[in-house]
C-alpha cells in the first residue's frame, strides 16, 4: 500500500507536470533556441525564463535537438537565442526573418568583428552574461512598411539589420544607422564585408540598417 505522503507527492508531481505542460502550451510560449557545447536545442517555454538557465529551461521548456545541417529557414516573430560562439549563431540565424530578437551571450567569450545579417528585425534586445552589473540592452529599428509581406528570400529582403558581433564585448550601449538608399550605402562604405560577397538587392525600398 503507498503512503499517504508519498501518494500526495505523486499526485502533486503529477499536477506540476499538468501545469507545466498546460503552461509550455499557453499562448504566450516562445521560441527559445540555445546552445551548448556541440548541441542545439529548440525549445517552447513560457515566457520569463531567466538567461542562460539551461537548468531551468530543460526543466520548463519543451525542447527538441537540432541538427545544425538541418536547420531550415524560418521565420519567427519573437525568438531567443543563448549563445556562447559567434559561428554557430551565424549558422542559426543568418538571413532568417525575426521581428523581436533576443540574444544572450552565455559565459565569458570574447567575439569577433564580424556581422550577422538578420531580416525583418524591428526590436532587439541583447545581454552577456559576463557583464556585471548585468543589464539588458534594448533597441527598436526603424520600419516603415510592414516587413512581414516582404520577405521572399535574401533578393527580396527590404529590411536588412547587420548585426556587429564585438558590440557584447563592449560597454557602450547600442546604436543603429539605418539608410534606406542602397547605392549612396556601397559607396560610403565600400569595405563592408557583405557589400563584396553578397550586393545588396538594388531596390529602392531596401531598407539596411547596420546596428553596432
Ligand atoms: C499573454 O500575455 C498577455 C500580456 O502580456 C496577457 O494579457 C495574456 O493573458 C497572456 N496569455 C496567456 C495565455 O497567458
Ligand atoms: C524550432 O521550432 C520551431 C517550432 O517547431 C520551428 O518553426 C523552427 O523551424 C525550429 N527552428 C530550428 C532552427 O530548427
Ligand atoms: C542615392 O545615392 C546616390 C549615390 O550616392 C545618389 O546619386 C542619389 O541621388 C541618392 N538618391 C536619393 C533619393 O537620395
Ligand atoms: C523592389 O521591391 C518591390 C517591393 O517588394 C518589388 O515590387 C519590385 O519588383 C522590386 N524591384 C526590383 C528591381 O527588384
Amino acid at each position: 500500500m503507498t503512503p499517504p505522503a508519498s501518494l500526495c507527492l505523486l499526485l502533486l508531481g503529477e499536477l506540476g507536470i499538468f501545469a507545466l505542460g498546460h503552461f509550455t502550451k499557453g499562448q504566450n510560449s516562445s521560441t527559445l533556441i540555445f546552445t551548448k557545447g556541440n548541441t542545439i536545442r529548440n525549445c517552447s517555454c513560457p515566457v520569463g525564463v531567466r538567461d542562460c538557465d539551461y537548468s531551468l529551461a530543460s526543466l520548463m521548456c519543451s525542447c527538441k535537438s537540432v541538427l545544425p545541417f538541418a536547420m531550415e529557414q524560418t521565420r519567427y516573430d519573437h525568438l531567443t537565442i543563448w549563445f556562447t560562439d559567434a559561428s554557430t549563431l551565424g549558422q542559426l540565424l543568418e538571413f532568417t526573418l525575426v521581428q523581436d530578437l533576443k540574444l544572450s551571450l552565455c559565459g565569458s567569450y570574447t567575439l569577433p568583428t564580424k556581422y550577422l545579417a538578420i531580416c525583418g528585425l524591428q526590436r532587439l534586445r541583447i545581454s552577456a552574461e559576463a557583464k556585471r552589473p548585468f543589464r539588458e540592452q534594448s533597441l527598436l529599428v526603424p520600419s516603415r512598411r510592414d516587413s512581414r509581406s516582404s520577405y521572399k528570400g535574401w533578393q527580396t529582403c527590404m529590411f536588412i539589420s547587420f548585426l556587429d558581433m564585438a558590440l557584447f564585448n563592449r560597454d557602450s550601449s547600442l546604436k543603429s544607422y539605418s539608410i534606406d538608399n542602397v547605392s549612396s550605402l556601397t559607396r560610403d562604405f565600400p569595405d563592408f564585408p557583405y557589400f563584396k560577397t553578397s550586393p545588396i538587392p538594388n531596390n529602392k525600398s531596401c531598407v539596411v540598417t547596420i546596428i553596432y
